[in-house]
């Protein structure tokens, strides 16, 4: 079907919609493991994935085929004037967002789905240096800077649902990485608290198996209110064709029988047999399974290709301005508009969620209880500032430099007899180090300055290449300046946005393109390869740490 709307027509179809809605989209809350309208009515998510498939990059470190780039969705008004109609003829009343710039004006596609009463759910993490990654995990200043400056930006709108802070961070064989989601979730609690705000904080996982799937969503989810995700999602793919409750969710259904916050299928749509049934549609959002979850988002709208398959339900003209949807758009079209799920349990016999204790260790699940603290910009630019020799970055686009410099640093300062230990972390023992909160940027020009300090401040061993500098005001040795910079390293507090943030730049007014590169399996998880990967490398053999990855360490320790 080809829905080809100018500008006017979605304008026209728009004010119609409003017409018959004319009050502010409701607030939707969590009362114990559910949510709710403010006027009481329990809220499913009845969702798609809305964000076009950035550049991907393939290679051996990329397993996921995770995009390098993104298109914000939400920066691009035309275009969500363009698909709103759509949207909600669908009966779609959420859309998950992976990636938003916050340099970037909302205000334009915010209002357009407010006003058509959709929600959004906000991914936090940016591809490549912009979140937690596997290979070199750390929940430092720069990246909470990031997700805190991104809140700032949407507070101002009523149709944000949830933030999340993570997409498939951990997987069954780094599940060490769970305690840096779990303190950004803490940290961005915390920050949304001190704002007044009640939007949910949640976490995209990864489905696998229930020993280290099901560990990890009480590990989320445990010990108290102000360490809890609010959010639990799970990326399913397991209902394949047509397939049936029993054949394909039963299992999973039960293993969160029991679960204390809202859990929702925030990607789901197999592709096995298409064009897709979307029969699980009926099943997650009917009384069979209500209990249990609040629905879920299909991906994806936007073309996503993979080896699997095309998940993507439409396709955009290369002007931008017209969509054509597919049977598999139809089919959901029809799925999403038959659901009536239950409005029970009433809100007022919700039950609140309880905190348990935290899942402890084992073969299956390595999370230390113990998570890294929160960022300290302040104490961290204290550092960079007292620290003899800084990378000055010759180029604006530093994020991969700063990794090869840490990994050939760390290689450096292990032969002049130091050590790295102080910039890295281990989720598994839940020991972190002073600096393990800082920008790899700090993180580098510790390493440098310590190199520098080791051979006799001798001018060569402060040059990096042209990276670095002598800072003549240091008055005191890197360590030194570290304990007293950073005075109390494992200290958890509220942050605060360090006001350097920029302000808005003018909305996109590019068109969205057809359709963009290829997405590996459903996900287009961004949770992955950092820049500074190589730092772990160097630190994981500088540390004698378990590795994680040791691809494109330089160099090894006897
Ligand atoms: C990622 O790196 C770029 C430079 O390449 C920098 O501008 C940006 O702030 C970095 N983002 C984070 C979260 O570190
Ligand atoms: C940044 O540098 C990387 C690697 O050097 C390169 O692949 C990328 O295209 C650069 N990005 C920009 C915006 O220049
Ligand atoms: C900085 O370091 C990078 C990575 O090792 C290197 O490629 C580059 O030549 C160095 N010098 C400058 C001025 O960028």
């Amino acid at each position: 079907m080809l829905v080809s709307l100018r500008p006017a027509a979605a304008v026209a179809a728009v004010t119609a919609l409003l017409a018959t809605s004319v009050n502010a989209i409701p607030k939707v809350t969590r009362t114990g493991r559910y949510l709710y309208q403010d006027d009481g009515t329990r809220f499913y998510i009845r969702g798609i994935a809305y964000q076009e498939q950035g550049e991907v990059v393939a290679s051996a470190d990329n397993n996921f085929l995770e995009p390098s780039t993104y298109i914000d969705p939400l920066a691009i008004p035309d275009a969500c004037t363009r698909d709103v109609a759509l949207l909600k003829q669908a009966n779609i009343n959420t859309i998950r967002v992976y990636s938003v710039d916050s340099s970037l004006n909302h205000d334009g596609c915010m209002k357009t789905f407010s006003d058509a009463g959709i929600y959004t759910i906000i991914d936090l993490a940016l591809p490549l240096n912009g979140s937690i990654a596997r290979d070199a995990p750390s929940w430092s200043t720069n990246i909470l800077d990031q997700y805190l400056t991104t809140i700032d930006v949407f507070s101002k709108y009523d149709n944000v649902l949830a933030y999340n802070v993570g997409n498939e961070v951990v997987l069954g064989d780094s599940t060490q990485l769970a305690p840096y989601v779990k303190a950004a979730a803490r940290d961005i609690k915390a920050y949304l608290k001190s704002k007044s705000s009640n939007i949910l904080v949640g976490y995209a996982a990864i489905n696998g198996a229930s020993g280290f799937r099901n560990v990890l969503a009480d590990y989320l989810s445990c010990g108290s209110e102000a360490t809890a995700i609010d959010l639990y999602g799970l990326n399913d793919y397991s209902w394949c064709g047509d397939s049936s409750f029993e054949g394909s969710y039963s299992a999973t259904h039960t293993q969160f029988e029991n679960y204390n916050v809202v859990a929702y299928l925030s990607e789901y749509g197999c592709i096995s047999s298409p064009p897709r049934l979307w029969t699980e549609a009926a099943a997650l959002l009917s009384s069979q399974m209500s209990d249990v979850w609040s629905g879920g988002i299909a991906f994806s709208y936007f073309p996503a290709a993979s080896a699997a398959g095309q998940f993507g339900m439409v396709t955009i003209s290369s002007d931008g301005k017209s969509v054509t949807t597919s049977a598999d758009w139809d089919k959901l079209v029809t799925e999403y508009g038959a659901v009536t799920p239950p409005n029970s349990p009433l809100q007022s016999s919700a039950a609140a969620s309880t905190y348990g204790t935290c899942p402890t260790a084992s073969t299956t699940f390595l999370a230390s209880g113990t998570t890294p603290p929160t960022p300290n910009e302040k104490d961290c630019n204290c550092l960079e500032n007292a620290l003899s020799c800084q990378f000055k970055p010759a180029t604006a686009n530093y994020s991969v430099v700063v990794g090869e410099l840490i990994n050939s640093g760390c290689g450096l300062l292990g032969q002049a007899g130091g050590s790295c230990a102080e910039i890295g972390g281990d989720g598994a023992t839940g020991v972190y180090g002073r600096l393990s909160g800082c920008d790899p940027r700090v993180k580098l020009s510790y390493v440098m300055s310590q190199y520098y300090e080791a051979t006799n401040k001798n001018a060569a061993s402060c040059s990096f290449a042209g990276n670095a500098t002598v800072n003549s005001a240091a008055s005191a040795a890197a360590p030194a300046a570290a304990t007293s910079c950073i005075a109390s390293p494992s200290a958890t507090f509220t942050p605060t946005l360090e006001a350097s943030a920029v302000g808005p730049k003018a909305s996109n007014t590019g068109t969205t393109g057809g359709s963009n590169s290829n997405t590996g399996g459903g996900s287009s998880g961004n949770s992955g390869k950092n820049s500074a990967v190589s730092s772990t490398d160097a630190l994981v053999g500088v540390l004698g740490m378990a590795v994680v990855g040791l691809a494109s360490a330089i160099w090894t320790l006897a």
